[in-house]
């Protein structure tokens, strides 16, 4: 591709960026959150019709909404490839992380608000951004006539809480997801600027665990010393998934991979994950190894008396979310078996055990030699002028895996615009703009570049 196909193809995408904006502030004004309990359905419903309207209005010849198994709406779209021409399919999500506490937000989760250039909101960049990556790159092919691909939609409505329902829908129907290429717009680069492939994601395999130990509270005066405590049974069982090195212990899982790529150096680690002076890092092995190549658990929730109100009594019963990660090469529900297994094993005192499992998500391995990747590259390297740098990725997507089950001919890559400073399922969430425009310039680089490519 040339430089002046580059600057042409920028000049309209950078010509939408105001446009994009907007459109990116409704779509983020849409608490999209997969959890009725939390918020009303509407507001996916809302979601989805609007990412439906929007792929319609870019120039997709069909979109609909499509109720998956878990009650979800996914957007589902699709332009026929003209003839000769391969078919990408675009993923994205447009179903958000709950906000959290919304005092530890500078201003309102879901109202898009520009501060120092970057554009604050939840979802602004996991994944309504990368919503609207797909939408520029599409645009600012246009005026170029039909689209030089075939093109098919993915917009899930429940990627947050494990996306069983797409995960469901990839077994019914794998016709809707036969493509060439799939991009899946839901990653980011290892910092604003230097465009990142993802090459490969951990799964996940989460429990909730309850301990009981009492009929009910009572007196800590009277009964402490004697009576077991469910909370200290509980924080007795959760010691027992971390060693000295702070290595997640479960039972028959390795905690001694090694990550064979290129290394996460960690004063950028510490700095991206915001690690206080004077605080160690865990695990015994490199950032990479903890983070890429290992199982790690972490514990994402309690349930025990908050401190304000609290009385002198003993806690009965005591709950903890546990949030298992499964690096590629392990299979999440032997990781989620041992983890019930060993917390099984260890409970103290006979304290009563439940654990209720959450659907598994599988870790996903990128093949990443072939001829789509090479176009990705080359359009990534033009858009930014850098080289491109590739990565592996702690957190999960637990699509990828069936997808390159059901669609094995198709390469698979992940790029997008979430980056570090993103600060994704924390408060003040936030994107860089230019981020957006430059991967919406690399994707609509690389449609054109497939265009001249025979179907695989
Ligand atoms: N976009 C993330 C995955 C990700 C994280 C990609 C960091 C690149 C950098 C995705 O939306 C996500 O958060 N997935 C969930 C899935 C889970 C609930 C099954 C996750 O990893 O917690
Ligand atoms: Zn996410």
């Amino acid at each position: 591709m040339s430089g002046a196909d580059t600057e042409l193809i920028r000049s309209r995408i950078r010509a939408q960026m105001p446009t994009a904006r907007g459109e990116l502030a409704t779509l983020v004004g849409f608490r999209s959150v997969a959890d009725p309990r939390q918020f009303p359905v509407e507001e996916c419903v809302g979601a989805a019709t609007w990412v439906r309207d929007a792929f319609l209005a870019a120039g997709i010849e069909q979109a609909d909404l499509v109720e998956a198994s878990d009650g979800s709406l996914a957007v589902i779209g699709h332009s026929p490839a003209p003839a000769g021409a391969p078919t990408v399919l675009l993923y994205s999500h447009y179903d958000v992380q709950p906000p959290g506490d919304e005092a530890l937000w500078t201003s309102p989760p879901f109202v898009l608000t520009e501060r120092d250039g970057r554009w604050y909101g939840r979802g602004a960049s996991d994944c309504k951004g990368n919503v609207l990556m797909h939408l520029l790159a599409l645009r600012a092919l246009r005026p170029d006539g039909p689209l030089p691909v075939g093109v098919r939609i993915v917009v899930e409505g429940s990627e947050e809480i494990g996306g069983a329902g797409l995960h469901d829908l990839v077994a019914q129907r794998p016709d809707v997801f036969a493509a060439d290429m799939i991009v899946i717009g839901d990653c980011g680069n290892v910092e604003a600027g230097q465009p990142t492939l993802t090459t490969s994601l951990r799964g996940i395999a989460n429990v909730v665990v309850h301990v009981e130990t009492l009929a009910g509270q009572v007196h800590s005066g009277v009964y402490g010393g004697a009576a077991p405590d469910a909370l200290a049974a509980l924080v007795r069982l959760l010691n027992t998934l971390r060693d000295e090195h702070g290595d997640t212990v479960v039972d028959g899982l390795d905690s001694t991979a090694r990550w064979g790529g290129v290394p996460y150096p960690e004063d950028r680690f510490r700095s991206d994950a915001g690690v206080l002076d004077g605080v160690s890092l865990l695990s015994s092995g490199s950032v990479a190894d903890a983070v890429w190549a290992r199982p790690a658990l972490s514990v994402v929730g309690l349930d025990a008396p908050p401190v304000v109100g609290s009385a002198a009594a003993i806690v009965p019963r005591a709950s903890a979310r546990l949030n298992l990660r499964v690096p590629p090469g392990l299979d999440p529900t032997v990781a989620q078996d041992a983890l019930v297994a060993h917390l099984e094993a260890h409970v103290p005192w006979g304290a009563h055990l439940r654990v209720e499992r959450e659907s598994v998500g599988e870790p996903f391995l990128a093949a990443t030699d072939g001829p789509g990747y090479r176009a990705l590259r080359a359009a990534l390297e033009a858009a930014y002028g850098r080289e491109v740098a590739t990565a592996g990725e702690g957190g999960s997507i637990p699509l990828c895996t069936a997808l390159q089950r059901a669609v094995p001919n198709a390469e698979i890559a992940l790029i997008g615009v979430e980056e570090p400073r993103c600060v994704i399922h924390a408060p003040n969430e936030s994107v860089d703009p230019a981020e957006i425009e430059n991967l919406a310039v690399a994707e609509a680089l690389l449609l054109r570049a497939l265009a001249d490519r025979p179907e695989t």
